[in-house]
């Protein structure tokens, strides 16, 4: 679990982050800008590593929620390997350096032409594709022997399982367009012979992002070992891993996210002891908003206040296009003053704060950052602000919507910043029409 202000406080009045002061970098790159913590990625990763200590195993960061090629080589360093879904994912992955045994290709929809790179990335191809149908399987079984392969396969299996989150990020219900069902899995088990393509490796599930309970996976992680089990009586050679898909939820608000020490005993409670037995045995987790949620926050200048007689407009420099969770799933995001002197609570003195909604420029009336939020009657414009909990699916997500350039990116280590995605330009908007 990471907590919002974790990895940036307030230092002699003004939010930071190792030192660096927010302010200081908005000043010398501009605003909108993405701002990263270092630390914020490793201190969670090094605990899933210490957590996982024990077991045979991987962890593969989801690049989708955070994409940036520094921030893939700064993980890869420290040992993690990528979940991607997408044959420009795979390219970043190549950018970046990240081995090809650490890699796992997951998603409903990958083409012929992203089966073949995968099959072909640094010429022996990746860890394994997260199958998720028969047709499926078929293309990929087609690819790898017009390249004289066998493609190293897991099958996604969906157990049904309601991961009680937001609706558009649920993925293990038999209703999702996720995985195949129990029966399905054992059905493409017996008929592997006719596949000389394929290598059935691992089975694989997913249920869901921004998880707050443990009690779905524990769930999930049952039926599962319940699965990899029964394939032992199907097969000649046991299953050579499980991939236990990404999702335990970090803290946005105030909600008691799961800690991670509890989700790997949740693991060893499943699966240690067929780890033990076959020390072959590898458990793989695709964790991507644990990594990178609480590691990054969005910095915005204030353009206007628009004083109304039931609360207050503050118009910034940043839109739903930089960053569209609140738009897209009404997502909590705590934003806060780069200046803690404007730090205020529903419990200051009544004259010192007024009901407040942030909102950006873009004519959509969901381009706001927060409702009836207790801010600071001081802040105007050119005041900064920083969106919190921006890290996962931040920049990941952006477009140039309304033909904004999308915002910088800056990464701060070891005391120091650098630009790690120089803003986008005007030009760049035109580029390629
Ligand atoms: N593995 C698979 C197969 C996934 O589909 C996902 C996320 C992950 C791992 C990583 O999940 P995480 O550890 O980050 O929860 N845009 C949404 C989240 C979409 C998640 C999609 N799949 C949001 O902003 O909340």
């Amino acid at each position: 679990m990471t907590r919002p202000l974790q990895f940036f406080q307030y230092q002699n009045g003004i939010l930071s982050s190792d030192g660096v002061s927010l302010e200081a970098i908005a000043e010398q790159i501009g605003t909108p800008v993405y701002i990263y913590s270092a630390s914020g990625f490793i201190d969670p990763l090094k605990e899933l590593q210490e957590g996982m200590r024990d077991l045979n195993h991987l962890i593969c960061f989801a690049l989708k929620s955070n994409s940036n090629l520094s921030i893939l080589r700064m993980l890869a360093k420290e040992g993690a390997g990528m979940d991607l879904v997408s044959g420009g994912e795979l390219f970043r992955a190549a950018q970046a350096g990240v081995q090809s045994d650490k890699i796992v290709f997951s998603g409903v929809g990958k083409t012929a032409d992203e089966m073949k790179q995968g099959l072909l990335y640094e010429g022996t191809g990746i860890y394994s594709f997260n199958v998720e149908s028969l047709p499926e399987l078929r293309q990929l079984n087609d690819v790898a022997i017009s390249l004289g392969k066998r493609a190293p396969v897991a099958l996604r299996f969906n157990p049904d399982v309601d991961a009680k989150t937001h609706p558009y990020i649920s993925t293990g219900l038999k209703r999702n367009k996720f995985g195949i069902t129990r029966s399905e899995v054992l059905s493409v088990v017996r008929s592997l012979d006719q596949l000389r393509g394929i290598h059935l490796k691992g089975l694989s599930i997913h249920i869901g992002s921004q998880l707050l309970s443990l009690a779905p996976l524990d769930d999930a992680f049952s039926k599962l070992s319940d699965l990899v089990h029964e394939l032992d009586h199907h097969q000649d050679r046991p299953l050579e891993f499980a991939d236990l898909g990404g999702g335990i939820g970090i803290t946005y608000q105030n909600e008691k996210a799961p800690l991670i020490q509890s989700y790997c005993k949740l693991i060893k409670k499943h699966f240690g002891k067929r780890a033990k037995n076959s020390p072959q045995f590898k458990l793989l987790i695709e964790p991507g908003r644990t990594l990178s949620g609480n590691a990054g926050v969005l910095v915005s200048k204030v353009i206007y206040r628009k004083e109304r007689r039931n609360k207050d407009f503050l118009v910034i420099d940043a839109a739903m296009n930089d960053l569209i969770r609140p738009a897209l799933y009404e997502s909590f995001h705590e934003i806060v003053p780069i200046e803690k002197r404007l730090v205020v609570s529903k419990s200051s003195p009544k004259k010192k704060w007024v009901k407040t909604n942030i909102v950006g420029p873009v004519c959509e009336s969901s381009d706001c950052f927060a409702s009836d939020r207790p801010f600071s009657s001081q802040i105007g414009p050119g005041d900064l602000v920083a969106i919190l909990s921006a890290g996962a699916y931040g920049f990941s997500m952006s477009s140039t919507y309304n033909s904004r350039p999308r915002p910088a990116e800056v990464l701060i280590q070891e005391g120091k910043f650098s630009t790690i995605r120089t803003r986008e330009t005007w030009e760049d908007l035109v580029r390629g029409e």
